[in-house]
């Protein structure tokens, strides 16, 4: 398998999560080339570009549910000829564009399988010979369960049936699933996609306490820059299957390469930024939406690049909180046409 490479975590400490020169072509295509990336535990680190960059095939390499060029580690064991389960039970969970779950079940019921899974002494045969082990870890689950509904502020929907759920609710419960597994990483493909808006301004509070709950590092998909611009970080930016940038999120949405490939139409707006002293800058989250949503393949992030700060008092928010309502304001196809997959 080759040496282990000098990774930029603290000495001592391996990366929640690398890789090092992954590649992988589709026919002539070639969706990834020469991926190096860097996840330090307890980090929140994104992932932009636009559409067909190569995001999801990356998270594809990286959970091994394709076969790519280079290595990948997963809390420092080195994972990169490891099927999908054993890159997960190595501490690597991962969450889909789509999440998929048991429509006909309730939340505690779909949390406590996922938790469930997890344990020692579950499984069909101790469940069926009733054996003290199985009841122990059933016991074990519920209470894993419980808790992931507290600290995911689901306990309204406890009892609700999936398909009672709306979308954003409904991929909390699937983050729940994940972490029911107890990963030192997670990784989050478009989480906000689809979602209604006040959805998505709960979804940066309740990812930020999970990783402050947790641990649990995060690798994040995200077009909405907003989102992701007070969330993570670090941010690597991919083109066409490349690596244009990498470094803190200010860094990236102001290298010329992403405001070419990726922020395009607000590339305006990051070069007046420029002129602002930095201090005059409008925090990312208290800033204003646009409207406008992308209709095109390629999407218009909803950039939170630095602009002067509004004589305007921001509009209240509403403290974090799961969308009660099952209401779903925001289609999926709001970010343009997207393929089927995974
Ligand atoms: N299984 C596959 N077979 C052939 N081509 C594929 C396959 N999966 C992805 N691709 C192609 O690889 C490229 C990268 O796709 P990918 O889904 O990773 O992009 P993405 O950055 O996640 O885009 P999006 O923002 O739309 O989700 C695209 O050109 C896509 O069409
Ligand atoms: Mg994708």
């Amino acid at each position: 398998m080759g040496s282990t490479p000098n990774f930029a975590s603290a000495p001592g400490t391996p990366p929640a999560a690398a890789a090092r020169g992954v590649g992988v072509s589709f026919g002539g295509l070639r969706a990834l080339d020469a991926i190096d990336i860097e996840v330090t535990p307890g980090a929140i680190v994104g992932i932009i570009g636009p559409n067909g960059a190569g995001k999801t095939t990356l998270f594809d390499c990286l959970s091994g549910f394709l076969p790519c060029e280079g290595r990948v580690w997963v809390a420092g064991k080195d994972v990169t000829g490891l099927p999908p389960h054993g890159r997960a039970a190595a501490g690597l969970g991962r969450s889909f564009q789509d999440a998929r779950l048991f429509h006909t079940m309730t939340v505690l019921d779909t949390l406590r399988v996922a938790s469930e899974l997890h344990l020692k002494g579950a499984g069909v045969l101790p469940s069926l010979l009733s054996l003290p082990s199985s009841r122990a870890a059933e016991r074990r689950a519920t209470e894993t369960a419980l808790e992931l509904i507290d600290l995911l502020g689901l306990g309204g929907f406890r009892d609700k049936l999936i398909r009672e759920l709306s979308t954003g609710t409904r991929r909390i419960v699937d983050l729940g699933c994940v972490l029911a597994q107890d990963p030192s990483v997670v990784l989050l493909d478009e989480p906000s996609s689809g979602i209604a808006q006040r959805e998505t301004e709960a979804l940066g509070p309740l990812l930020r306490r999970l990783r402050d709950r947790t641990g649990c590092a995060m690798l994040l998909i995200e077009h909405d820059m907003p989102l992701l611009m007070g969330l993570a970080e670090r941010v690597y930016a991919l083109e066409a299957g490349k690596q244009i940038a990498e470094g803190t999120p200010e860094e990236v949405v102001n290298h010329p390469e992403v405001i070419r490939s990726y922020l395009g139409a607000d590339a305006s707006a990051i070069n007046r930024s420029d002129a602002e002293p930095a201090a005059e800058a409008e925090p990312p989250r208290a800033r204003p939406r646009p409207q406008a949503k992308p209709t095109a393949r390629k999407p218009a992030p909803r950039t939170a690049v630095p602009r002067k700060a509004a004589p305007r008092k921001p509009a209240p928010r509403k403290p974090a909180a799961v969308d009660t309502t099952g209401a779903r304001a925001k289609p999926a196809s709001a970010r343009g046409p997207r393929k089927p997959k995974e």
